[in-house]
């Protein structure tokens, strides 16, 4: 069977030119791989809840109650054998391939692997990890009860508070004022169908790039093979190893799934008039605490009548500003010659120091998200903002000088 396939479709040039390919080997290089394990297990899962799921608001009988069938269905798919646990791992595998995109996002920041040539790269890895984070953010809205329309229609304000173009931006994503009859559906279009296929073609163009450009290298490669490639080749070796992790990830994923079901929507209940407490999921709490403390009258005006409100400025601007740095990072921190070697954090302790001022922000900035439960005002939490990213700063960077000593500039790839 092999050889009549080779005959035609020359497999053993395809083997040799890219199965053999070396592989470096360094446990930071498998967070991406969990990013893309989770991806693979969203659409698997994903695929089963939208067998049984209906993406519609009309009501529906269901024990004598009426319900919106995108939350009756939702109850049904909990019923199924599995049902409960599958909607978990699609819930859960979320979450972990934000946080393994960030984590990953962190280690190319402190290895410098954003640096000549995988400037590119790291554009498109920026643009995944939001993409990633707008995939969430859509399923989140679909079960359709009163924790997920709450939140849900906090986006929709976001949305409706873009200059200029906000009304219009409610209709694309919404499909009108959140939440009306065609909300749910425009949704879940964005969700099961749209957003998955930017991410798709945003993944083969990473991986592709990346396999173009070879992978950086560990810094003990230098050591013991200077000016060469040192890995495992992708098949069988990579395979084997990366085979073995997503058995592991799956294990792991379902034993928390089972575990902790999440998103029970019985508890929440399907929509009422009286919105309840609602904080947005993890990864965009740090927005939603950053609109907590920003002055609810602060405008600014534009031509034509436009205003950017305090909601504007506290969920697109502030964010903006973070991701405009991340764009410009590979034009700011440039070198001469192509890098190969990951360059180790103690060497560059500016650049290790302002990484963790931005987790600094984004972990007092989180927990504005709970202002009023910590009984911290506003202005309080300005101060504490601004004063963890700079002495997070200093300490990291005058740690690492105490510590390591300055970092000699004669080395490229140190
Ligand atoms: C959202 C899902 C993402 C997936 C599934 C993914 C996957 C991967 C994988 C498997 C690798 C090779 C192994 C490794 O270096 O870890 C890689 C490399 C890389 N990724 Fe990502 N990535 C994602 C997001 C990002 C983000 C957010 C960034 C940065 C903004 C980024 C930038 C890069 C760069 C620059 C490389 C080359 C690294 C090197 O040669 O050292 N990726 N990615």
């Amino acid at each position: 069977m092999y050889r009549w396939l080779d005959e035609r479709l020359d497999l053993e040039r395809f083997k040799e030119k890219y199965l053999t390919k070396a592989f470096a080997v360094h446990h930071s290089y498998f967070i991406g791989e969990i990013a893309l394990f989770a991806f693979v297990t969203l659409v698997i899962t994903g695929i089963f809840l939208t067998l049984n799921f209906e993406p519609s608001t009309r009501l529906v009988k269901v024990a004598g109650k009426d319900l919106p069938a995108a939350y009756a269905s939702v109850l049904y798919i909990d019923s199924l054998p599995f049902g409960a646990l599958l909607r978990s791992v699609h819930h859960w595998s979320a979450s972990i391939m934000v946080a393994a995109a960030f984590l990953h996002l962190l280690r190319i920041l402190i290895s410098g692997a954003y640096k000549r040539p995988r400037e590119i790269n790291w554009f498109v890895g920026l643009l995944l990890l939001v993409m990633t984070v707008g995939t969430a953010f859509t399923g989140y809205s679909l079960p359709f009860d009163a924790f997920s329309a709450t939140a849900t229609g906090i986006g929709y304000g976001i949305a409706g508070s873009v200059p200029y173009i906000g009304e219009w931006l409610g209709q694309v994503v919404f499909g009108g004022e959140f939440p009306t009859y065609h909300s749910i559906p425009r949704v879940y279009s964005l969700h099961v169908l749209w957003l998955p296929l930017i991410l798709m073609a945003l993944l083969a163009v990473h991986m592709v790039i990346m396999v173009k450009q070879k992978h950086t290298q560990p810094a003990y490669a230098k050591k013991v093979a200077p000016g060469r490639i040192l890995g495992v080749p992708l098949m069988p070796q990579q395979t084997y190893m990366s085979t073995i992790l997503f058995l592991l990830y799956l294990a792991v994923v379902f034993f928390i799934a089972g575990s902790y079901i999440a998103h029970p929507i019985e508890v929440f209940g399907p929509p009422t008039a009286t919105t309840p407490p609602v904080k947005p999921d993890w990864y965009l709490t740090w927005i939603y605490g950053i609109l907590l403390i920003i002055p609810g009258d602060l405008k600014i005006h534009l031509p034509f009548g436009a205003v950017m409100n305090s909601e504007f400025i506290g969920s697109m601007v502030i964010p903006g500003i973070v991701g405009l740095v991340a764009i410009l990072l590979p034009f700011l921190d440039t070198r001469a010659t192509k890098m190969r070697y990951m360059e180790l954090p103690t060497r560059h302790p500016a650049r290790t120091a302002g990484t963790f001022a931005l987790l600094a922000f984004l972990i007092t900035t989180t927990m504005a998200g709970w202002k009023q439960e910590l009984g911290i005002s506003a202005g309080t939490f300005w101060v504490i903002i601004i004063g963890s990213m700079i002495v997070s700063y200093l300490v990291v960077y005058y740690g690492i000088i105490l510590i390591w000593g300055r970092p000699p500039k004669d080395d490229p790839d140190a």
